[in-house]
């Protein structure tokens, strides 16, 4: 199996579906398959990738709580070389229904697991605005955790929270969890106040604070409402260049696994 990362940050509104989907586009076009999970009964990943949630007849819900095939509920996106497994509004209700389950927590890595996926393939999990059950279970499943940031005031606000979910997680359910890279999103004109949010961000993350940082752009804004990634909607607009980049940082830190514990150089 390819990586498996996890956008996470229970923060709501900081970027993370825009990141999975454009990152994801992105790495398609550099010849990488990319599968997409979308764990928000929000459904904007399945949306931007050109999917109509009331059309579509398994989701992620069926994977998690009927013990469906993952396989059965990857469907082609319209995206060349992404495909997905979509949410459903009744995704809403699978945090309650898991709760009294047994090995709720393993419920995805499980079925991840049990899929045979085309070698090198990306897993991308968007995960909702939340730590419950969902974005839990997207932490056990995955080795790598990919944070979103907005460039705000209240930026690092719940980040000490996120990387608590993270050590607990990685104690009782997944060793193998790292953070693998953060990403600062929506960053405006420089100010004297984005500018401090911008070293307090690196100061927090050091190394896995990734060099590119996302400009805000109209482009992403639009790209959903048209049922597409900012990559495809926008190609040549400064956030699509800069989620290409990005996904080249995230290829290349992926050539260089840094162990727990240990920092590179
Ligand atoms: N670089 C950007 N420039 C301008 N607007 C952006 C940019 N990135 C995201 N947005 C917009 O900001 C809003 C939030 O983005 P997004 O949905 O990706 O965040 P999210 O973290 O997934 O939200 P949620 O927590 O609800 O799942 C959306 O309306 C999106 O179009
Ligand atoms: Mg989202």
């Amino acid at each position: 199996m390819g990586r498996v990362i996890a956008v996470a940050n229970q923060k709501g509104g900081v970027g993370k579906t825009t990141t999975t989907v454009n990152v994801a586009a992105a790495l398609a076009e550099q010849g990488q398959p990319v599968l997409v999970i979308d764990l928000d009964p929000q459904g904007n990943a399945s949306q931007a990738l050109g999917l109509d949630r009331s059309a579509t007849e398994a989701s992620i819900y069926d994977v998690l709580i009927d013990g469906l095939p993952l396989k059965k509920a990857i469907v082609a996106t319209r995206v060349k070389g992404v495909s997905c497994v979509p949410a459903s509004v009744d995704l809403a209700g699978a945090e309650v229904e898991l709760v009294s389950e047994s090995g709720r927590e393993l419920r995805l890595r499980q079925a991840l697991e049990r899929t045979k996926l085309p070698a090198n393939t990306v897993v991308l999990l968007d995960c909702p605005p939340s730590l419950g059950l969902l974005t839990v279970n997207a932490l056990t499943a995955a080795a790598e955790l990919f944070v979103p940031i907005q460039a705000e005031f209240y930026a690092l606000d719940g980040v000490g929270q996120l990387v608590r979910t993270m050590e607990l997680v990685r104690s009782a359910l997944n060793p193998s969890l790292e953070i693998s890279l953060v990403v600062l999103t929506m960053v405006g004109e420089s100010t004297v106040a984005q500018d401090r949010v911008l070293d307090e961000v690196q100061a927090y993350f050091f190394e896995r604070l990734a060099q590119t940082t996302i400009p805000r752009d109209p482009a992403a804004h639009a790209a959903p409402a048209a049922g597409s990634t900012a990559i495809d909607f926008a190609p040549e607009s400064p956030v699509a260049d800069a989620y290409r980049q990005l996904a080249k940082e995230l290829l290349a830190v992926g050539k260089v696994a840094v162990p727990s514990g240990t920092k590179k150089d």
